[in-house]
């Protein structure tokens, strides 16, 4: 009975599922993904309905009527089979049914992941490393980290808590994601690469790059030498000029004389 009931359902929302709303990547027939301001449509149309009865939609096992955020945002289709929420907000995630006399559908609603790492991380060694990835999509999935030493590297590694003998720590990113935040407290050299976090289907990548420790020095060391040239250079200028102003007045003099 429950396989069959499974199986009506999986072919329902195969036909069913409007295009803003699909199937969970891990194949959870009743998980639709929604993406940031598109519609939610979730239809619930039952083949021979009792007439006498009407669908009843609930958000967290609590009506739809009664929840404040829902208000004036959605709308029954088809005599109450099809609710349809426009313009979809992060929170509007959750698990919705329906049910008709005792006929009853769930899905459970996600924000589509989509996991951000910035382009480039720069770092100079011995400095404290903090890749933090950025996910949207409500509820948050977990986050997990790979690395490889290159662009064509054949396969990644994964990054776990302790990895790199230790090294590693997994710590909560800004929106408080547990283990969406990867920290080395001191860079190495080795560990330039490409860092990669993922969350659902999505992921992203970094490419970290650890400069030399007197790398910052150069451009410093380089300003001083450039300081010290012009230095030198207006020394000399200055003796040349002051010099020539003295033959200047002899020869004033000499021509004075002559006169
Ligand atoms: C809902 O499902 C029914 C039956 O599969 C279909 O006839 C109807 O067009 C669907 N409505 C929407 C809005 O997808
Ligand atoms: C999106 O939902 C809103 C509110 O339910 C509805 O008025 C609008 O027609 C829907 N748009 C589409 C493209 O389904
Ligand atoms: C929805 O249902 C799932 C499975 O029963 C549960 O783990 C999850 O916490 C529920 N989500 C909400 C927002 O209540
Ligand atoms: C990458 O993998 C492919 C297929 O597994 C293999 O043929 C190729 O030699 C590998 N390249 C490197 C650089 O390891
Ligand atoms: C290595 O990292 C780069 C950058 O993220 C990526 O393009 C490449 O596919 C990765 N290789 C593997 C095997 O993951």
């Amino acid at each position: 009975m429950e396989t069959l009931y499974f199986a009506i359902a999986l072919l329902f929302i195969s036909y069913g599922a409007p295009a803003n709303a699909d199937f969970g990547e891990d194949g959870d027939p009743g998980e639709v993904y929604f993406d940031y301001n598109r519609n939610i449509t979730l239809n619930c149309t039952i083949p021979s309905p009792d007439k006498t009865q009407s669908y009843v939609w609930k958000k967290n096992d609590v009506g739809v009527e009664q929840i404040a955020e829902l208000k004036g945002r959605y709308k029954m289709l088809e005599e109450g089979a099809v609710f349809s929420l426009g313009r979809s907000v992060e929170d509007d995630y959750g698990n919705y049914s329906c049910a008709l006399g005792a006929e009853e559908r769930a899905w459970e609603v996600r924000g589509r992941p989509v996991a951000r790492l910035p382009d480039n991380t720069n770092v100079v060694e011995g400095q404290k490393i903090k890749l933090q990835c950025k996910v949207t999509g409500k509820p948050y999935p977990a986050v997990s980290w790979y690395y490889n030493s290159s662009a064509t590297a054949n396969s990644s590694q994964p990054l776990k808590e302790g990895s790199r003998d230790g090294r590693v720590k997994l710590e909560s990113n800004e929106q408080g994601i547990e283990g969406g935040a990867l920290v080395l407290e001191s860079a190495a050299r080795g560990d330039a690469g490409f860092y990669s976090c993922r969350a659902g289907a999505s992921s992203d990548h970094t490419q970290l790059r650890v400069k030399d420790m007197y790398a910052a020095l150069w451009p410093f060391l380089g300003i001083c030498a450039e300081v010290f040239v012009l230095c030198a250079i207006i020394l000399v200028y200055e003796k040349r000029r002051t010099k020539p102003e003295l033959d200047d007045s002899d020869t004033d003099n000499h021509d004075q004389k002559k006169s």
